[in-house]
């Protein structure tokens, strides 16, 4: 492992993070050099708790509430729309451990998200990152060139209250900055409910947030991160180690040098086929969220209880599991077993991580989620890029979009 790694880790000493090389694979080095001084400066700067909540403009987010609870085990916390005094729009918060969404849908034929439904397609219009102060989050990344979409604001109700800003990230995507030093959850705002019905699948917290880009925009939106949040870069896929025989693509991971926000962004590269990220391009007609990975501590469990539900996930052909004994040795989970239910798996020097990609949330070939359970590994999965891909292409290719 380069020393750098070492020095961030062994200075930071995230728990969440076992010392640990670059995962196997044609990865390439990271350009800027990363100090343990340089990630505490950045600290300083721009102190980060992690990711805060996302939400989601969708058609219809009564249902959607509904299929999350249903499918994926998230309790419906807290509404917001017109028998709370909001008249234009219907919003409802989920959680699960430390997961937090909120859905909202529009009650109007016009505005911004009427506006952004009919373009995008149901998806995730906030990826918002909980800050000690939201006016100094703020202040910061303007100076740095972010563009406001909200100035801060206070929101409160007899709950208690939260301080919140915005600022454009890509695409018709934002980041709030959410200053909540009572972690209220619902918002304020929120009438808050309680849900009997609900049964945790075991998602714990929000690990990493993908984005796709335009072809040649991977580098600017690094760069934008590096600017805008003193985030560093982590990891460097080019289009040899992503690829099939028909599509790749290039991938960046930025994050904020601790753990608590990893957003790796994704650009198209050129394959004998159209990429998925192209696909992804071409549906969500701009740059967009194009999966969540949720952290559990126990992969097996939530896959056999989201199986139980109907939870749609990509499938894997058998052959993938022959090299999994060679490939990850330190494996400690039957291999019939992570077979039978579709997991993914993957080892770097720090240990393994088990993964899974659900089917895509809605009809249009957009988001997804990722479900991982980490045993020490730091990567996302890069071994499994092709068996990944391969799935993904077999899905492509019944719609007629390879
Ligand atoms: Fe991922």
């Amino acid at each position: 492992m380069a020393d750098r790694d070492r020095l961030i880790f062994t200075s930071i000493g995230n728990p969440n993070t076992a010392l640990s090389s670059p995962p196997k694979g044609k990865m390439m080095e990271t350009e800027a050099p990363v100090t343990s001084s340089a990630v505490e400066q950045h600290r300083h700067e721009f102190p980060i708790l992690g990711f805060h909540h996302v939400e989601f403009w969708v058609g219809n987010a009564y249902q959607a509430a509904h299929y999350y609870r249903a499918i994926h085990g998230y309790s419906i916390v807290g509404y917001r729309g017109p028998e709370t005094g909001v008249r234009d729009r219907a919003s409802y918060a989920l959680q699960q451990g430390h997961v937090r969404l909120i859905l909202t849908s529009t009650l109007e034929p016009t505005g911004a998200i009427a506006d952004h439904f009919k373009l995008h397609g149901p998806g995730v219009r906030d990826v918002a990152i909980h800050v000690p102060d939201a006016e100094a989050s703020l202040e910061h990344v303007v100076e740095n060139g972010a563009e406001v979409v909200a100035k801060a604001a206070v929101a409160e109700d007899d709950r208690g209250k939260w301080k919140s800003a915005a600022i454009k990230a890509y695409g018709d995507t934002i980041h709030s900055l959410i200053e909540n030093p009572d972690t209220m959850w619902p918002p304020p705002g929120f009438r808050v409910r309680s849900d009997s019905i609900a049964r945790s699948i075991g998602l714990e917290r929000i690990d990493h947030v993908v984005a796709n880009v335009m072809l040649g925009d991977m580098d600017r939106w690094v760069e934008f991160y590096e600017r805008v949040f003193g985030f560093v870069l982590l990891r460097h896929f080019d289009d040899e180690a992503i690829s099939t025989e028909y599509s790749a693509l290039m991938s960046k991971v930025v994050w904020d040098g601790t753990g608590v926000i990893r957003l790796p962004i994704n650009e198209p590269a050129t394959g004998l086929h159209k990429s998925q990220i192209e696909e992804y391009l071409d549906f969500y007609r701009s740059p967009g969220v194009q999966h969540l990975a949720i952290a559990t501590s126990d992969l097996v469990a939530t896959v056999t209880a989201g199986r139980e539900r109907g939870l749609g996930l990509m499938s894997v052909p058998d052959s993938y599991y022959e090299e999994v004994p060679t490939r990850v040795p330190d494996l400690n989970v039957d291999v019939e077993t992570i077979k039978r239910l579709g997991i993914l798996v993957d080892q770097d020097d720090g240990g393994y991580l088990l993964q899974i990609f659900t089917r895509m949330m809605q009809d249009r070939p957009t988001f997804f989620f990722e479900f991982i359970e980490r045993r020490g590994a730091i990567g996302f999965g890069e071994g499994n890029f092709k068996a990944l891909f391969e799935a993904i292409e077999r899905d492509q290719a019944a719609r007629g979009n390879l």
